[in-house]
């Protein structure tokens, strides 16, 4: 499903501009910078699609993309950005907290997390949500290319001692990298397997 083309269809900044959910959604999640965009492009191998940047909130509007008609792909504005102001920024993360408990045909977050700093007050709070509206998340470990094995290893099992008593996490953690590719085919067959439910 990878192979289709991906399409920018719709951006919203409130509920009620959200797109008809017709497509089973994947979408992505995480904090400012942490590589949401870089990675759809990456999964995608359709570089500048998703528009990344250096610069942390560039995404301040949830993107919709549709990939060959197939399934919906979804980058959530990045939270924690902090140059933001507080009504800038409370009104992103309410946005991305409406649309991960209550969007219809949401079948996974992948929530990203990046494996030099991993999981802050903001990751927690997004996991408590998801685990309360049942959505079903996983764990992608970004920016693998950044940190020693033995690091991203140490990491890991932080991460997985945090979650394990979680029900609505799903897959074993993963761990990507979209400069190096490490880690992206992957988790390509793992969301590959979503669109046919
Ligand atoms: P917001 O839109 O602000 O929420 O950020 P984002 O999560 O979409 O991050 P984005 O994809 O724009 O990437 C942020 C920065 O991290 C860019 O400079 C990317 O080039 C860089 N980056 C993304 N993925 C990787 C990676 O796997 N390794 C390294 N070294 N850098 C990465
Ligand atoms: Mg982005």
């Amino acid at each position: 499903v990878f192979r289709n083309k991906l399409t920018f269809f719709a951006a919203a900044n409130v509920s009620s501009s959200f797109p008809p959910a017709d497509l089973p959604e994947i979408a992505f999640a995480g904090r400012s910078n942490v590589g949401k965009s870089s990675l759809l492009n990456a999964l995608t191998r359709q570089w500048g699609v998703a528009r990344t940047s250096d610069k942390p909130g560039l995404t301040q509007t949830i993107n919709f993309f549709n990939l060959g008609s197939k399934i919906c792909l979804v980058d959530l504005p990045g939270y924690g950005f902090a140059y933001a102001k507080d009504e800038v920024k409370d009104a992103w993360e309410e946005l991305v907290k409406e649309y991960v408990s209550t969007r219809v045909g949401l079948k996974r977050v992948c929530l990203l997390i990046d494996t030099k700093w991993g999981m802050k007050p903001r990751d927690h709070e997004l996991v408590h949500l998801m685990e309360r509206s049942q959505t079903k998340y996983q764990i992608l470990m970004t920016k693998t290319d950044m940190v020693f094995p033995i690091d991203v290893a140490r990491r890991a099992m932080e991460i997985e001692e945090n979650l394990k008593a979680n029900k609505s996490v799903v897959n074993p953690l993963m761990m990507i990298s979209s400069k190096s590719g490490a880690g992206i085919r992957s988790l390509r067959s793992v969301l590959a397997k979503i669109s046919r439910f």
